[in-house]
């Protein structure tokens, strides 16, 4: 076996290791999941928040986990492909010289190579970017309020989501001119992620979300339109009621809007749900543009 055989059956086993922890987490997340939907039925509404927030955390170190041990394996598998890509050069070289005369068979093996070579790389750096976005999830626990470019974290909080969206969902963004807004941006991300689960969960087969923003004022506005079946009247009297849920269990525990209120009301901002049933539903926050940065935080933005 060559030195690149054994290192792709390192890499292998590794990454069979990292999928057996990501089923082992998931069976875990199922259990907490249906531990909160029990909770519902007792808790009072600050009890089942506090749940909540431990679940993110405890959510917040797996994640911070695993992705550290699939950046190993990726980052390796980054330079293998690199030595590949250098070996394949040298071996055209070589050929060329060695068979002067075009050879079909050759011509297109190494052509499979080399496109074989690209698909690795471009899927590899792809996978270390997603780890690197879903890392600043996972650390976004912070209390700093910092200067944000909002639609940076729009764009990530929709890459997380790719693979909810991609094939079913056409994602417009119509973004304004929007100042940067001191906020805390990893709570603000868990508002947008919260909104966007909701949207894409309203939609049954394809259809589109819409996202606008401006700048308004004393504060920058965010709309994230849906074309699912809109909110009923005697749902739309309670979705921000902690707990309050008309998804399964294990889809949803009906914590993500009232969450969003708060977080959005401690950013002095507001959010608000319109919806005609039948007619999709446009959930609108406004946030402060007036807001302080935290002291320690260093001047220059919060990415
Ligand atoms: N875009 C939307 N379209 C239709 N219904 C919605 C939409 N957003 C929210 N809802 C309704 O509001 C309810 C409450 O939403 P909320 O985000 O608080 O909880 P959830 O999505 O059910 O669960 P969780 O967010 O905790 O996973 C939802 O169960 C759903 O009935
Ligand atoms: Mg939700």
């Amino acid at each position: 076996m060559s030195t690149s055989d054994t290192e792709l059956q390192q890499l292998k086993g590794q990454l069979e290791a990292v999928t057996a922890e990501l089923e082992a987490t998931r069976a875990e997340l199922r259990q907490q999941q249906e531990l909160i939907a029990g909770l519902n039925a007792t808790c009072s509404d600050r009890q089942m928040q506090v749940v909540y927030a431990q679940r993110m955390a405890s959510l917040g170190a797996l994640v911070a986990g695993i992705t550290h041990e699939i950046k190993t394996p990726i980052g390796a598998i980054n330079s293998v492909q690199d030595t590949l890509a250098r070996a394949l050069d040298k071996l055209k070289q070589a050929l060329s010289e060695a068979c002067p005369e075009d050879n079909r068979a050759i011509a297109a093996a190494l052509r499979a190579i080399e496109d074989t070579s690209k698909v690795i790389e471009s899927a590899s750096a792809r996978t270390l970017e997603i780890v690197r976005r879903v890392r600043k999830f996972a650390h976004a626990s912070g209390t700093e309020m910092l200067s944000t470019d909002l639609h940076a974290e729009l764009d990530d909080t929709l890459l997380l989501l790719h693979h909810e969206l991609k094939d079913r969902i056409e994602v417009v963004k119509r973004y304004g001119d929007l100042p940067e807004i001191v906020c805390n941006a990893g709570q603000i991300n868990q508002v947008f992620l919260n909104v966007l689960v909701n949207a894409s969960q309203a939609i049954e087969g394809k259809g589109t979300i819409t996202i606008t923003t401006a700048d308004a004022d004393r504060h920058v506005q965010v709309t994230i339109e849906d074309t699912g079946p809109g909110i009923p009247p005697e749902v739309m009297a309670r979705i921000f009621q902690t707990g309050f849920t008309t998804k399964k269990v294990g889809v949803g525990t009906g914590l993500g809007l009232s969450i969003c209120k708060q977080i959005v009301e401690e950013h002095r901002g507001t959010i608000k749900l319109e919806s005609e049933p039948g007619e999709g539903t446009r959930v609108t926050i406004n946030l402060s543009k007036e807001l302080e940065p935290t002291e320690s935080a260093s001047k220059g933005g919060g990415r």
